[in-house]
């Protein structure tokens, strides 16, 4: 299975990927963890990122790809993946589709999680008051949302048009939210 997460920075995608990555025993491949861990051990791509990271803004296309295939193209991943963070707009999907085609593995599922945008930022200050995220400060946090808002909500309905798309409510507590996308996933209770 290949499913896709979207939604607004702070609405619980890697949350629920990685609660997803146990149950259905797929890899959660996250382009923010993977850009990271990048710059932690400021390697060529975490030096490029770095600075761009903090501003918000998103690391161009040709670089992301370039990532998602490397990702993608191990073994782990033959079986499908949980994708969080990518693909970010219009330009990301369609090279994912592209790539998918020619691995012969296209998207089963995007799931789409809402949470309302004063949800998202009491989310990310509790987080930056806990852990420090370089970008979750008050400024960046307004400039991820817009960028989300500009470039990454249209992906949405490029979803919806190929009759790919769900919607969950991404409020309320952390299981409750991944029962909703087990239900859209038509899982079973005890699986
Ligand atoms: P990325 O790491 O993808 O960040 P993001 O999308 O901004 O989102 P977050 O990770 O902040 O939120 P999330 O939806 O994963 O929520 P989470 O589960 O953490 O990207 C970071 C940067 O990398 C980008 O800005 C860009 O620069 C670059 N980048 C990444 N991908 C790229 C791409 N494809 N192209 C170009 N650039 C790219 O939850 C948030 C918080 O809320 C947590 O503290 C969590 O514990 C809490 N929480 C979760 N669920 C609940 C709940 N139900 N109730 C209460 N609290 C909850
Ligand atoms: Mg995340």
């Amino acid at each position: 299975m290949r499913i896709v997460l979207l939604g607004a920075p702070g609405s619980g995608k890697g949350t629920q990927a990685a609660l997803l990555q146990e149950q259905l025993d797929l890899p959660h491949v996250s382009t923010g963890v993977l850009l990271r861990t990048a710059v932690k051990n400021q390697t060529g791509l975490g030096l490029k990122a770095k600075a761009i990271m903090d501003r918000g803004e998103l690391v161009p296309d040709d670089v992301m790809l370039k990532l998602i295939e490397e990702r993608l193209g191990q073994p782990d991943a033959a079986n499908g993946f949980i994708l969080d963070g990518y693909p970010r707009n219009l330009s990301q999907a369609e090279s994912l589709d592209a790539l998918l085609e020619r691995l012969g593995q296209p998207v089963d599922e995007a799931i789409q999680i809402d949470v309302k945008a004063e949800q998202v930022v009491a989310r990310i200050a509790k987080r930056a008051s806990e852990e420090g995220r370089s970008d979750d400060s008050e400024e960046v946090v307004c400039k991820r949302l817009r960028v989300y808002e500009e470039q990454t909500a249209p992906v949405v309905g490029y979803y919806a048009e190929r009759g790919l798309l769900s919607r969950v409510l991404g409020e309320g507590a952390i299981d409750e939210v991944l029962q909703r996308i087990r239900g859209v996933l038509q899982m079973s209770k005890g699986s």
